[in-house]
């Protein structure tokens, strides 16, 4: 829909109209296509502050208000009536599932959890202590080796084979890794066993004796698999549209967005919230490391807390604290020290001026490290896990970017700040 248009007045007087165009909600958006040709001159937006990249339908984010919406689903709804399934098909085709939908997907998405065999041999080729989010990345990067044939975005049929194929090897790619990791023979994934009990075996099984998956556990993981699923145009999944929008294969774009959610900015957040916690160590260092963090010359930040878009509390943050008592309690371990000390830093920093100030609240990645730990995910695969749920926002994100009839390369301007034009000066004269 447009609107009354902005008109922007150059200081010599040459006048541009501006159109506004607004979504279904949320802010409007000010359409600066035509600006350089008419006025040259470029916006300036480092960090994209207050620019729109794109249009989509998928997933809205209202960060004053604390609103989260799959599809116009609210995340609070979807954690507490759906599964992580049910959300990647919302997520991919628009609508929530029939049952026979349902059934039908999950089928498909049990049916091609195994990695062709070949897959297997890099993980003899990586060092026992690489990064899972090294392999994972290196894997699925590796994945357009291994299905050249089906690589024509063009084609719908190759887009969904390409959905699928990321849903259901992931998991299997990040067991892999993990097993390299600690030493263990690779478990093959089993089809009887649902998305997220199926990981869980493939994680903690061994062939040596029988496994039981803990109901607690399946439940929470699926549940922050949900919560992960979809964040709009956040780092990763802006750098997933970016590589795809070049023609590159999707999966080439998926390893990049794996790349790009490893920061401590973003998904490595929730590794660094526990080396975080693991330094400050005991209550009473709290102070000291609030008032670090407050430090401007102290490069120390409370890990797990701001977020670039919501300013009053982030609502995934919240059904997180609240699985995390519950996962806790239901393993005994409602006294852990770590979460205690996460409790008393999380009450420390909301009472504190600046926190208050500058709007800086527990994200996502808070609560989030002390149940994968709770439940025995060592602290280097929580990016892992970060990444296994947003891979369906990252394919739909991708879905959305190649159907776009009026699409173009991602290709931002700058402000050059270098030398001016200048000549050559030869080798015995510098
Ligand atoms: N601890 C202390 N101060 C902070 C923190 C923090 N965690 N986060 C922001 N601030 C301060 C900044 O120093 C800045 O202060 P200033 O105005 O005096 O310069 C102000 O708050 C605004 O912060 P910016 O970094 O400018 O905000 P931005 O939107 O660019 O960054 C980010 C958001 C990256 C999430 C930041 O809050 C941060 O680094 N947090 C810690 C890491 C983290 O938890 N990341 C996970 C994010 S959620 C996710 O990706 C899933």
């Amino acid at each position: 829909m447009t609107k009354d248009a902005f008109r922007l007045i150059s200081p010599s007087g040459k006048e541009t109209e501006l159109p506004v165009r607004s979504g279904t909600t949320g802010p409007d958006v000010i359409d600066v296509g035509k600006l350089y040709r008419e006025q040259g001159v470029f916006t300036y937006d480092p960090g994209f502050v207050s620019t729109g990249s794109c249009e989509s339908d998928i997933t809205y984010i209202d960060g004053e208000t604390g609103i989260l919406m799959y599809r116009g689903y609210p995340v609070e709804q979807l954690a507490e009536h759906s599964n992580f399934l049910e959300v990647s098909y919302l997520l991919l085709h628009g609508e929530l599932p029939t049952a026979a939908e349902l059934e039908r997907f999950d089928h498909t998405i049990r049916t091609h959890t195994m990695l062709n065999e070949g897959m297997l041999n890099f993980f003899k080729g990586f060092r026992y202590d690489a990064h899972p989010m090294a392999m994972l990345s290196a894997v699925v990067g590796s994945m357009s080796a291994y299905y050249h044939d089906t690589l024509d975005a063009s084609d719908p049929a190759h887009r969904d084979i390409f959905a699928h194929r990321i849903l259901a090897k992931l998991p299997t790619i990040a067991a892999a890794a993990y097993k390299l990791n600690i030493g263990q023979p690779f478990m093959y994934p089993r089809n009887d066993l649902d998305y997220t009990e199926n990981f869980l075996q493939m994680l903690f099984s061994v062939p040596a004796e029988p496994y039981e998956i803990d109901p607690v556990a399946a439940e929470a993981i699926d549940l922050l698999f949900i919560l992960h699923a979809d964040h709009e145009q956040n780092c990763s999944t802006s750098t997933v549209r970016m590589a795809g929008s070049s023609g590159a294969n999707p999966y080439s774009a998926i390893a990049a967005g794996i790349s790009a959610l490893w920061g401590p900015a973003h998904g490595g957040a929730n590794e660094a919230v526990l080396t975080m916690l693991a330094e400050i160590g005991d209550k009473s260092q709290i102070s000291k490391y609030v008032a670090k963090a407050k430090d401007r010359d102290d490069p120390f930040r409370l890990m797990g807390f701001g977020h670039r878009v919501y300013k009053n509390f982030d609502p995934r943050a919240t059904i997180i604290r609240e699985m995390c008592h519950k996962v806790l309690k239901q393993l005994g371990r409602d006294d852990s020290p770590l979460f205690e000390l996460a409790l008393e830093l999380e009450e420390m920093a909301l009472k504190d001026e600046y926190f208050i100030e500058k709007k800086l609240y527990p994200n996502v990645d808070f609560y989030s490290g002390i149940i994968y730990r709770a439940l025995g995910i060592p602290t280097s695969m929580f990016t892992v896990m970060f990444a296994l749920g947003r891979s369906v926002g990252w394919t739909a994100h991708w879905r959305e970017m190649i159907s776009d009839p009026t699409g173009r390369i991602a290709r931002p301007r700058q402000l050059y700040q270098g030398p001016a034009q200048r000549d050559y000066v030869a080798i015995d004269k510098r």
